[in-house]
């Protein structure tokens, strides 16, 4: 038998939310909803679509592993160099190369918890320790993050909004937990959801790298771009973070098609805007709907919100699912009794509130 590398033991398998197939076979149904990976309800542009089906008659050839235009595009819209910008496979693998870059063996990473669990998988895969700061459904404290680092910290991850409870940090907030970060700490921003974000104090913090060199801002075209089955994301940081993002990027790894299909969706403002319209709207219904019923919904600013149920959350989840309504237990979160359910369509949110409204009886 061939050893894989120690530090795989401690690793425990990613849980994906539910597919709709999977569902579908399980329980010998025809129509399924998913609202439990965050994936825009309205589906991707019409426009990156069209650049989809159009990029057909190229597939014979490799991409630009440099992706010129669309590096373009996104150092335009955030008013930031070419030379601060990486993109990857998903952000799902910008979290993977910023380990292999920056992450050593005896170093360890510090997270806000409950969180997006990759964060910490990447820490342990290579061989690093990691540091959970927070609990259950209350906003971590920035303060004791940034009072657990100490000399072998190398990255600190914070989800903003966060993945699954929907809290955010407003500006002032981060900016004052970057002042008391070394720079030789790479703050890893995550921001998939922060298109949906609706406070106005919400960061914008692109324009601040000069004078945070160690901030890393993490973007994806899964969430609101509805591009989640192409694989794009990017990154934003210094041009020094930045270049050694480049050293370990695989060099084809944001295919033809996704690179077409998220430059027009990027440019699509008007699908943007429906998007958040959808959102706003079956945020306002579901959270009316679910605290009406006698359950605790957080806050958010993402296009999720996390409801705490009880102790038959799981019950509540196996239920939807023999109906074709796929919502998210959070058990692997850390958290059993909540659970986290994407802003659908309207007729999609109308639906799953039957079911928990017949659920409950
Ligand atoms: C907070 C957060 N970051 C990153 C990702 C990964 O997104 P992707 O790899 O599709 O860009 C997700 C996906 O759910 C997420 O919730």
């Amino acid at each position: 038998m061939v050893d894989p590398r120690p530090e795989l033991s401690k690793l425990s398998d990613y849980v994906p939310g539910k597919s709709i197939d999977e569902i579908r076979e399980r329980y010998g149904l025809k129509n399924v909803v998913k609202l439990a990976s965050n994936e825009n309800p309205l589906g991707a542009s019409p426009k990156a679509v069209e650049a989809f089906h159009e990029i057909a008659n190229s597939l014979h050839l490799y991409p630009r592993g440099d992706a010129p235009k669309l590096i373009d595009d996104i150092a335009k819209r955030f008013g930031v160099n070419k030379n601060q910008i990486v993109i990857g496979n998903g952000s799902d693998e910008i979290i993977d190369m910023v380990g292999k870059a920056f992450i050593r063996q005896g170093d360890n990473c510090i997270g806000i918890t409950p969180t997006f669990s990759v964060y910490k998988f990447t820490t342990l895969s290579n061989g690093a320790d990691f540091i959970g700061v927070g609990e259950g459904d209350e906003r971590a404290s920035l303060d004791k993050l940034a009072a657990a680092i100490n000399d072998n910290t190398r990255v600190v991850f914070i989800c903003n909004p966060n993945n699954p409870t929907g809290h955010y940090y407003n500006e002032a907030e981060i900016r004052a937990f970057l002042a008391k970060v070394p720079k030789n700490v790479l703050v890893f921003l995550d921001e998939a959801y922060a298109e949906f974000a609706t406070a106005p104090d919400f960061p914008k913090l692109a324009s601040a790298l000069d004078e945070f060199p160690n901030l890393f801002i993490n973007r994806t075209f899964s969430k609101i771009y509805g591009l989640a089955g192409l694989r794009v994301g990017y990154a934003i940081a210094s041009a020094e973070v930045i270049r050694a993002m480049w050293k370990i990027k695989p060099p084809f790894d944001v295919n033809q098609a996704a690179q077409v299909a998220a430059i027009a969706a990027f440019a699509d403002t008007d699908h943007v805007e429906a998007t958040r319209k959808n959102n706003a709207i079956g945020f306002e219904y579901l959270n009316r709907e679910f605290t009406a019923l006698g359950f605790k919904v957080l806050p958010t600013q993402a296009n999720f919100i996390c409801v705490h149920i009880g102790d038959k959350a799981k019950e509540l989840v196996l239920f939807l699912e023999q109906n074709g309504m796929i919502v998210r237990g959070l058990t692997s979160f850390g958290m059993p009794e909540h659970i986290r359910i994407t802003v659908g369509k309207p007729e999609e949110n109308e639906l799953l509130v039957s079911l928990v409204k017949k659920w409950v009886g």
